[in-house]
């Protein structure tokens, strides 16, 4: 048997050139996407893939093409809160065709390819602790992939519902050629700012403008809220989303809030911040 140091560069793979290859076909198939924007938080549980969710479908509502890559590989949930689980992923000749959700918005998720609800995503490895160091550069790899092989088409936003998690921003960043913004959400209390504290940290290092903190689930618990927080760290507070347990009925049966129940305050609010996003996207692009 070979051992490692007996093979010579990369063993006739030609992982490297793949990789290149691979990176190249992402850069080309974003070109035609105006915008990126990442919706993180150090935190779970907080609200990211509702927002996510909401402010894609907001901004669709508005007329723009819109895309949502599910970057959760564990734990997705964009197909089920947009409302295209089970839909299927054509495979054409200039790749993967997302599935659409009825206001238009172009997902994609590792919940379109796992073939059942209980198994969990893991990386083999003979040991825990190498599965661990390999985690990091396989999520890179399935989220490269993903990235290179949707045929997104032309998008005016792309947005990345990402994990908790504060490292994870920087695996997703050092993929795309450019990031333009990231949104960072809160819930109001001592832990959550805490721990989204360092968040914005990260997404500041990221050199894509941090377009704000959004503070969910707004009234629910007492502690220091989202606009504290983005004041304290210099950044815009875009609006705090109430608590509301019709968003998360609606998101339950795959109906982004601010299309099923407009009117509603929470959808008000998002829709407001959708906007305003917009907004800064077009007021940033050259
Ligand atoms: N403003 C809100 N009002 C009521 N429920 C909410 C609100 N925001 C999110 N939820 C619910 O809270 C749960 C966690 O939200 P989710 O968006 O999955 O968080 P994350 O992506 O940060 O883990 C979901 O069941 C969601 O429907
Ligand atoms: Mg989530």
């Amino acid at each position: 048997m070979k051992r490692y140091r007996d093979i010579v560069g990369d063993g006739g793979s030609n992982i490297v050139s793949q990789v290149e290859a691979q990176q190249a076909r992402l850069t080309t198939r974003l070109r035609d996407v105006r915008a990126i924007v990442a919706v993180v938080s150090g935190k779970g549980g907080v609200g990211k893939s509702s927002v996510t969710a909401n402010l894609a479908a907001a901004c669709a509502r508005a007329g723009d093409r819109v895309g949502v890559l599910d970057a959760d590989l564990n734990g997705p949930t964009m197909a089920k809160m947009l409302g295209v689980r089970g839909a299927p992923l054509v495979v054409g000749a200039g790749g993967v065709t997302p599935p659409t959700s009825a206001l238009g918005v172009r997902v994609m998720s590792m919940d379109l390819l796992l073939a059942d609800d209980a198994t969990p995503l893991t990386w083999q490895a003979p040991s825990q602790a190498e599965a661990h160091t390999w985690r990091g550069s396989m999520e890179a790899n399935a989220l490269r992939e993903f990235l290179a092989d949707t045929d997104w088409g032309a998008l005016d936003l792309l947005l990345v519902d990402l994990p908790p998690g504060t490292d994870r921003l920087a695996t997703v960043a050092g993929l795309l050629p450019a990031l333009s913004g990231t949104i960072v959400v809160t819930i109001p209390s001592d832990v959550s700012s805490l721990v989204v504290r360092k968040s914005i940290t990260v997404a500041r290092q990221t050199g894509a403008p941090v377009l704000g903190v959004i503070e969910n689930m707004a009234g629910l618990f007492p502690g220091p809220g989202g606009e504290r927080l983005a004041q304290e760290s210099g950044v815009p507070f875009l609006g705090g989303v109430p608590f509301d347990p019709a968003l998360a009925a609606a998101a339950d049966r795959g109906e982004p809030y601010v299309a099923a129940a407009p009117e509603a305050a929470a959808a008000r609010v998002l829709t407001a911040i959708a906007a305003r996003v917009r907004e800064t996207l077009a007021a940033a692009r050259p």
